[in-house]
């Protein structure tokens, strides 16, 4: 069952004031608050099970080794890899895709060979790839994106070429919300032998991804935006290409055995943790999971397309305000961007922040999408399972104050 008011209650920030006013917090997209129960965890391991992992065989080390490998098999299960060996975890999607640019990448890829991400990328999947290409001579193909925000696909299959050795994606734009067909472009990558990199930054905290579903080879996450720490998430990979790869960082615990002149790696998914893992922070992803798995990732995904549909239908009516991307909720999930006629997003943000009513406003981290849709910077409310339409209305109410205000 979805019951929200029990839902807020378990989110101590929510009843925080910001000028004197309960705090609305839209800026789910850049990261998620946390339950109880996370930051109990935190609490609770620091408190009795601190150890350092993998190595000692006294009681605190069993335990905090058990609790880590715990978490990442609710990892696992939750986006229904085979085996624990494909997580590997990483402090970020930023770390997750790096780690495949220069892993993958630096091992696989040759000059003339090509890959293919989309103009809405976020810039943690155009970065990596970009310095790649400079450095091993390959080509970046960019799928356009449309004035409706979706992906031409027609154009993208004509970029395909047997050159194409990745295509790399994003599954829910974090500008534009807009959900893309992961699954029918994943499988034309295969067609032609592509691998396929998923960006799951913003899907995987708000509806259900099932990775053999997806049929993906590379899964990137980050754990602050599904209700867990910052500092920890993961890269899910198949575990014969993860095999193939060589390690991204070379140290302690990423080794079997270490001689002067060689070493020899660690199995999966060891081979990529170099070093002292951030611990903590992965056993209370393990809890996140847990509490998105208990209200389920069905119901929060309903949740938000609800809240979504509501507030395109309530800002749509807002005559100085321009929606960009999908109008309407089908393909889109609940991160909406937009701008208020005569304000700068700044000042928006600005006042909005006066009525306690926390939103982003930018570029949001992808710069080419804005100025391929000739957008300026924009304002992004973005929701999560705690958001109700009484904080879409109160959304509402701040912008009619801001735009008094400036009038
Ligand atoms: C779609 C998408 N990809 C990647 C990232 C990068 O996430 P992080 O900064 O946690 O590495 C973000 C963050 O906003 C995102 O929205």
């Amino acid at each position: 069952m979805f019951n929200i008011s029990k839902i807020r209650k378990d989110f101590p920030i929510l009843k925080r004031k910001i000028n004197g006013k309960p705090l609305v917090y839209l800026d789910n997209a850049a990261t998620t608050q946390k339950p109880q129960t996370v930051i109990d965890s935190l609490v609770d391991y620091y408190t009795y099970h601190n150890a350092n992992i993998h190595r000692g065989i006294h009681t605190l080390a069993e335990e905090a080794t058990a609790m880590h490998e715990e978490a990442r098999s609710k990892i696992a299960k939750f986006i229904g890899a085979k085996s624990t060996k494909e997580i590997v975890f990483v402090r970020n999607s930023t770390e997750a895709i790096n780690l495949v640019a220069y892993s993958w990448g630096r091992s696989f890829l040759k000059k003339g060979d090509a890959i293919i991400l989309s103009e809405s990328e976020h810039h943690s999947n155009i970065v990596p790839w970009q310095i790649l290409a400079k450095e091993k001579k390959i080509k970046l193909y960019f799928i356009p994106v449309k004035d409706d925000g979706k992906l031409d696909l027609d154009y993208f299959k004509k970029i395909f070429t047997p050159q194409v050795k990745l295509v790399s994606l994003v599954h829910i734009s974090n500008v534009l919300g807009t959900i893309n067909p992961v699954e029918e472009i994943g499988e034309l990558a295969h067609e032609v032998g592509a691998l396929f990199l998923v960006d799951a930054a913003q899907s995987v905290p708000r509806m259900p991804v099932n990775v053999r579903k997806l049929d993906c080879d590379f899964l990137a996450v980050s754990g602050h935006k599904m209700l867990g720490p910052t500092g920890i998430g993961f890269l899910y990979a198949k575990e014969e290409i993860l095999s193939s790869m060589p390690p991204f960082l070379g140290g302690g615990d990423m080794i079997r055995e270490v001689y002067l002149d060689h070493s020899e790696w660690n199995e999966l998914p060891f081979k990529f943790e170099a070093g002292t893992p951030n611990i903590a922070d992965a056993i209370a992803l393990g809890t996140a999971v847990d509490y998105l798995e208990k209200i389920g990732m069905e119901n929060i995904f309903r949740h938000e397309k609800k809240l979504t549909d509501f507030a395109l239908r309530r800002l749509g009516k807002l005559s100085y305000l321009s929606i960009y991307g999908p109008k309407t909720v089908e393909n889109k999930t609940g991160v909406i961007s937009f701008s208020v006629k005569g304000i700068h997003p700044h000042d928006v943000a600005q006042l909005l922040d006066q009525e306690a009513v926390a939103i982003r406003s930018g570029f949001h981290c992808a710069m080419p999408l804005h100025q391929k849709l000739q957008m300026p910077s924009t304002c992004r409310a973005s929701f999560y399972v705690y958001n109700t339409t009484e904080d879409i209305d109160r959304l509402v109410e701040g912008l009619d104050k801001a735009v008094k205000i400036f009038q």
